[in-house]
């Protein structure tokens, strides 16, 4: 089959590679109708998470059960699905309380308690590394989907692949940060991010009942595509009064609640570069530190953007001043798909108007290329195997 294998930091190519086999009697083996690239796969791409071996990256995927294992009885042949990013048991300590993150069942080599730098991991994950179980992703023809009895959901004929596509991962990720934000009628909530993680949150604020959602990124696009899609206003995260603007607009408090959809690669200045590489720390933790000061005294921040490595000077005396709650993670997708699909199937969110680029899988390399850049007004890219027909 055709897949997007990642080779090295930079280069990812859609080569020839063996078909996926059943391995477990609970696997099932799905033909991709569409797949997306994430802002996680950019961090693989741009080596802050290593890997050191060729992988087939992707984890936001769907299509139709080709082969099930004699276990499955959740799906069968020909059914129409979506499958979370995370790989989970669905019934150990974890998840049987809504933590599929952190399955104990799914990461054999590098799982453990501790969450080290590079062991000690959380539970498996489609094509994100050796670290998180070494699974081939879904940017190709096939996947191997494993625990097929806990993930995958199946999609009535009536919605089409786009309107679905993002329950995978980004609208639940949305959700749980907003969940985890204790978002509630009448709060104002300030989102780090306009790209696909922050449109989502920004979606799952509004039917959370946010009064005001204030949407922050430096690039004039995105923050055009927040306001054309989602309603919400806008502001610049370079502008030196950033942060009075916020004041400003939340009586002076800050937001209830700050959400960051950003992670560890946001842009950062010659100066904050310098720094980092003096602290020897890859990226930053720039946007925690900006939620933790746009957010009010004893307010909520929540981050869904992903960190894989320590920081110097974290302002720990800004959290304990302002008394703050924080959650951080990955998004708890199984336990919200439902509650996502049947806003999605009730027409009360709409997904798909964030896609940008819908191309054929071949031409996975040049998408990453462009969604890394930001060029073409890029925002979210759909790959779609059968457009290679
Ligand atoms: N926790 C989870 O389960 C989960 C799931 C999916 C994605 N993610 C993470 O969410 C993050 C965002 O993903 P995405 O797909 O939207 O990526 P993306 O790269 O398209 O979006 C990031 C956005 O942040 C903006 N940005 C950069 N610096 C900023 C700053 N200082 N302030 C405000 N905005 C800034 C960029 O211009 C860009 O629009 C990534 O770290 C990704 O790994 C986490
Ligand atoms: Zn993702
Ligand atoms: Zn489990």
């Amino acid at each position: 089959m055709k897949a997007a294998v990642f080779h090295k930091m930079g280069d990812i190519s859609v080569d020839n590679v063996d078909d996926p086999r059943l391995e477990q009697d609970d696997d099932i083996i799905v033909r991709i109708t569409s797949t997306a690239i994430c802002g996680s796969d950019l961090h693989i791409y741009d080596g802050f998470v290593p890997q050191l071996r060729d992988m087939v990256l992707g984890h936001e995927f769907m299509g139709v059960v080709e082969d099930a294992g004699r276990a499955v009885t959740n799906v069968k042949k020909g059914d129409r699905i979506v499958v979370p990013f995370t790989i989970a048991c669905g019934h150990c300590f974890f998840c049987s309380q809504g933590f599929h993150p952190s399955c104990t069942h799914t990461n054999p080599e590098h799982y453990g308690p501790r969450g080290d730098l590079l062991k000690s991991k959380g539970g498996g994950m489609f094509g994100y590394t050796d670290l998180y179980g070494g699974y081939n992703g879904g940017q190709a023809q096939y996947v191997r989907v494993p625990k097929a009895n806990a993930g995958p959901k199946i999609i009535p004929d009536g919605l089409t692949d786009e309107q679905v596509l993002f329950l995978t991962d980004i609208f639940p990720t949305g959700w749980s940060a907003v969940k985890w934000g204790k978002v509630k009628p009448g709060d104002s909530v300030v989102i780090f991010g306009s790209g696909p993680v922050g449109l989502m949150a920004q979606k799952a604020a509004w039917l959370n009942g946010a009064e005001r959602v204030i949407a922050v990124d430096p690039l004039q696009y995105r923050r055009d595509k927040a306001r054309n899609v989602n309603k919400v206003e806008t502001l610049d995260s370079e502008d030196d009064d950033l942060m009075d603007k916020i004041y400003d607009m939340t009586n002076g408090r800050g937001a209830d609640v700050a959400i960051d959809a950003v992670g560890m690669e946001a842009n950062r200045n010659f100066l904050e570069k310098a720094k980092a590489v003096l602290n020897v720390e890859k990226g930053t933790a720039k946007v925690i530190e900006m939620c933790t000061e746009a957010v009010r005294r004893n307010g909520t921040v929540s981050v869904v953007g992903v960190y894989a490595s320590p920081y110097d000077n974290f302002p720990i005396h800004r959290i304990f001043d302002k008394g703050l709650i924080m959650q951080f993670g990955q998004a708890q997708t199984h336990m919200y798909i439902d509650q996502c699909f049947d806003l999605v199937q009730s027409g009360k969110v709409v997904l798909d108007d964030i896609i940008t680029h819908r191309l054929p899988l071949s031409r996975a390399s040049e998408a990453y290329d462009m969604f890394k850049n930001k060029t073409d007004d890029c925002v979210k890219v759909v790959l779609k195997p059968g457009l290679d027909n």
